[in-house]
């Protein structure tokens, strides 16, 4: 069996004004008219043969929003975790697996961010039914991506050599800087790391122990002291606020002995900022263009205008992203696009 996890955690900065923190970019709909992307990611493995119903780790404050966003869509999920802070992806997993543990022994969890877009389905669970024999032999599985660009937000993976039906990590690199992301591209040796994980919640919590022992154990700490009401299970607020804020790439991947990778190519993009949201719209037709709502545009190319409550005009442009909602309005260079957050920054400050 398999437990879907959705990791729905992000504020998701980079995609201000029109994700805010009370209101974060998961929980609305940047790809399809009709689902926002944390209910893509809990219909991503819906009706698949052997598929429990979704496990969602989440912010205490945002457990309404998920529970109608999923009821919405006849989604009961496994339970909802709630977070009283939010300490990273390690902490959130390790919360996971403590649960999935008692609720779901028998199961492999495949960890899903919410704030993904995957194109195809199908290629996508076949990639998933690939990666299954590797995790069931205790494995932690990576999904690959043939990297397109230096991008310096994602993970990187050097595949080695062949093992059961995917590869060995021979090296998994986050974030690396400008300079390392071109020489791995280059290289043709490694591939992106998509974010989604397959592995069995035992042997998470094994390496994390290994990798992390004060991570493993503020967790488990958090999670002996929880409560449960309705779907949703509360950990320990005293114990989860004293432990470590850290990615499971940093905490985990960077130095497990035991990963594998699966390449796949759904179609994947991670909705991190406006250019990933420029790539996906981008349309030919209109000068190249990624238009929504009342936009009226002459001369202008290859920009992202989107408004939300009046008119926007633009002449002679090329290269912006022109963000319009009811109270703010962003005009930022489209290269430029990821240090949208710095204003979240500031904003926040003066608040
Ligand atoms: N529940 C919960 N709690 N979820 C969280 C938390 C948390 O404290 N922090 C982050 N998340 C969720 C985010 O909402 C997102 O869905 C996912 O975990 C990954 O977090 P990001 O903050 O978006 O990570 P990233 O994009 O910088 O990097 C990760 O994803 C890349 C691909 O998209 C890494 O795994 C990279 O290696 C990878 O390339
Ligand atoms: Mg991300």
């Amino acid at each position: 069996m398999l437990l879907p996890v959705i990791l729905s955690g992000g504020s998701g900065s980079r995609l201000w004004p029109v994700s805010r923190e009370h209101y974060p970019k998961q929980f609305q709909r940047f790809n399809s008219a009709k689902y926002s992307l944390l209910q893509e990611a809990a219909l991503r493995m819906a009706g698949v043969e052997g598929a429990d119903r979704p496990l969602v780790v989440c912010n205490e404050e945002h457990r309404f929003m998920v529970a109608e966003q999923l009821y919405v869509i006849d989604t009961t999920p496994s339970n909802i975790v709630l977070e009283p802070c939010g300490r990273n992806t390690a902490p959130a997993l390790a919360l996971a697996a403590l649960c999935a543990c008692d609720t779901h022994p028998a199961s492999l969890m495949l960890v899903m961010p919410a704030d993904h877009v995957i194109e195809c389905r199908e290629a996508f669970q076949a990639a998933v039914e690939q990666g299954k024999g590797l995790a069931e032999s205790g494995q932690l599985v990576a999904f690959g991506i043939q990297p397109a660009t230096p991008h310096t937000g994602y993970g990187y993976i050097r595949r080695g050599e062949m093992l059961g039906t995917g590869y060995r990590v021979d090296a998994f690199v986050e974030k690396p800087d400008r300079e390392r992301a071109q020489a791995y591209l280059d290289s043709g040796d490694y591939l992106w790391n998509s974010g989604i994980f397959l592995f069995s919640a035992e042997r998470y919590l094994e390496e994390l122990q290994a990798q992390a022992p004060d991570i493993a154990e503020a967790c488990r700490n958090a999670y002996a002291g929880r409560s449960e009401d309705l779907d949703f299970l509360r950990v320990d607020i005293e114990a989860f606020s004293a432990c470590r804020s850290e990615s499971i790439d940093y905490a985990v991947m960077e130095n497990t002995q035991h990963a594998a990778v699966v390449p796949m190519d759904p179609g994947w993009s991670d909705i991190g900022a406006w250019d990933a949201i420029f790539a996906l719209k981008r349309d030919p037709q209109r000068e190249g263009n990624a238009i929504q709502g009342d936009v009226l545009l002459h001369d202008t190319h290859d920009s992202l205008v989107h408004s939300h409550s009046r008119l926007v005009a633009t002449v002679g442009v090329r290269d912006l992203v022109i963000v319009e909602t009811e109270d703010a309005v962003l005009v930022a260079n489209r290269h430029h696009a990821q240090e949208t957050k710095r204003i979240v920054e500031v904003l926040k400050a003066s608040h």
